[in-house]
């Protein structure tokens, strides 16, 4: 089914609790984008559907690495942030390519990797609406029930 979902956030926590209700849904090999301006909630969003999948530990932004790949209660969670990319070469893609292998994957900034990253099932987008407030748009994008196939 395509459509898309729309809940309002005013605290860290519920925006958690919105990624725990979603994370619920996901399998291995699912791709999940998550969009926004810096600061709107990417991490903290990653970081409650980790938890959810039984990530312990931190979770934390990997801005300054490639990703992280954490073990969860039944299968891994991987988390890119593609920041400090313009586009993706074969090498990079190389690089991140174990990140994907049998792993349920969140990526930051996913702009970079349009056309070279697998499709998202689902697209998040987080938005500012002033102070706490945020709104998270949650988008079934699942390529694997494309409309006409
Ligand atoms: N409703 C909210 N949802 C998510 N984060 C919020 C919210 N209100 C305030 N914040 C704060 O905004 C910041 C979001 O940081 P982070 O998740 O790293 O964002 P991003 O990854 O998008 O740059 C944190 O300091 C968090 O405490
Ligand atoms: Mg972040």
């Amino acid at each position: 089914m395509d459509g898309t979902a729309a809940y309002a956030s005013n605290l860290p926590s519920r925006t958690e609790e919105i990624a725990a209700a979603l994370a619920a849904s996901l399998t291995p090999g699912d791709v999940v984008t998550v969009s926004g301006e810096l600061g709107t909630g990417k991490t903290t969003f990653v970081r409650g559907a980790s938890r959810a999948l039984g990530v312990e530990g931190a979770v934390t932004s990997p801005t300054f690495t490639i990703g992280h790949r954490y073990r969860g209660r039944d299968v891994d969670v991987s988390h890119l942030d593609l920041y400090r990319f313009r586009g993706l070469s074969a090498a990079e893609w190389g690089d991140l390519e174990p990140y994907f292998d049998d792993a349920i994957v969140f990526v930051e900034w996913p702009e970079a990797g349009a056309g070279v990253l697998p499709p998202a099932r689902f697209a998040v987008r987080i938005e500012h609406r002033g102070g706490d407030a945020r709104i998270v748009s949650i988008r079934d994008a699942d390529p694997r029930v494309r409309h006409g196939d």
